[in-house]
């Protein structure tokens, strides 16, 4: 009896994913993946909305793989794919296209943010982001769909598409739900503390990415900005620095915040970054192993791709042509 409701998210393959995106995402992934029938799709068809390079994305396409199953996402309990190797999100995309106005899109937050950031390259695609992102989501008839704060206006543009559709003939497309997760822990910029470590950000010293070495984990922790003072006590509003750190030595040591804070006590903060960055360092340190060790593997990631696209076609399919039924499409 297969009773599991069905979840949906995916990520592109495009920027190095931080331990941010790690506590986040990931390992919130981890649980899910016991609960629900997930799908985690690599998002490359989103990616070449900004220009990439071709074998920087092939190569990330593998890395991410890799990544996921290194962390611990498991391809037995889970359908991990690629989402261009399932042609019906290009083609429900289409149909939904027909659903959404122009004006609407013109709307969206990330579409002005990215079209203000890539002014040179404001493409069809670009806008139309939201749109395939509502097909992927619709196609597998995702109760769930967890994601960060920044993907909030999307959803609800999915939800809406979803509505409309069914409203137009009859219930065919099941209302996804957002799962705000409450993160265990928000991860914030070494360098600008009162900002959210991100993956795209212009400094690169003010995010770990999962994959730095040793040494660069270190570096980054040591130039981190701590604030006046020295005491390393947990006050995001005065201390945002030094609290930062704080919450991250506490996920990473498997700590609460005042069992780090005794960890530290009467120690400077020289003495307190590096450790903070040899704690990270050392958590990152198998998974980098685990994940270089699946690279050397292509048989077995293809492997987990075909079977991932297969089973993604198959639940996709059935969706798609229910679709092409009710607007009309002649079937043969
Ligand atoms: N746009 C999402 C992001 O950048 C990635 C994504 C693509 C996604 N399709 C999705 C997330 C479907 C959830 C559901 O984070």
């Amino acid at each position: 009896m297969d009773e599991k409701k069905t979840l949906y998210s995916a990520i592109q393959p495009t920027n190095n994913l931080t331990i941010g995106n790690y506590v986040g995402a990931i390992t919130n992934w981890l649980k899910l993946q016991e609960e629900y029938d997930c799908y985690f799709a690599i998002a490359n068809m989103h990616a070449i909305t900004v220009r990439q390079d071709p074998a920087e994305l092939r190569r990330k396409t593998l890395d991410l793989l890799a990544l996921y199953i290194a962390c611990g996402i498991d391809p037995a309990k889970c359908c991990l794919y690629v989402q261009s190797h399932v042609p019906a999100h290009a083609e429900l995309c289409w149909v939904l296209n027909t659903f959404t106005y122009v004006g609407e899109m013109e709307r969206m937050t990330q579409f002005k943010d990215k079209s203000a950031r890539h002014a040179e390259n404001v493409n069809m695609g670009l806008m139309d982001y939201p749109v395939l992102m509502a097909a992927d989501i619709l196609l597998y008839q995702a109760q769930y769909v967890p994601v960060g704060e920044d993907q909030r206006q999307h959803l609800e543009i999915a939800r809406d598409i979803a509505q409309r559709f069914n409203n137009a003939y009859s219930p065919t497309f099941t209302v996804p739900e957002g799962l705000f997760l409450k993160v265990g822990a928000k991860i914030n910029d070494l360098q600008d503390p009162q900002k959210k470590m991100s993956k795209s950000c212009e400094n690169p010293n003010g995010s770990i990415f999962l994959s730095d070495d040793k040494d660069t984990v270190i570096r980054k922790f040591k130039r981190a900005v701590t604030d006046s003072g020295s005491e390393i006590k947990y006050d995001p509003e005065n201390k945002p620095g030094v609290s930062n750190l704080l919450t991250i030595y506490s996920v990473f040591a498997g700590k609460s915040i005042s069992e780090a804070e005794a960890d530290f006590s009467g120690k400077g903060y020289g003495d307190f970054k590096l450790a903070v960055g040899e704690t990270v360092a050392d958590r990152l340190a198998p998974l980098r192993a685990e994940q270089a060790r699946l690279i050397a593997d292509k048989e077995y990631l293809d492997s987990v791709l075909k079977a991932g696209a297969e089973r993604a076609a198959h639940t996709a399919g059935r969706t798609l042509s229910k679709v092409y039924k009710k607007i009309g499409f002649y079937q043969i």
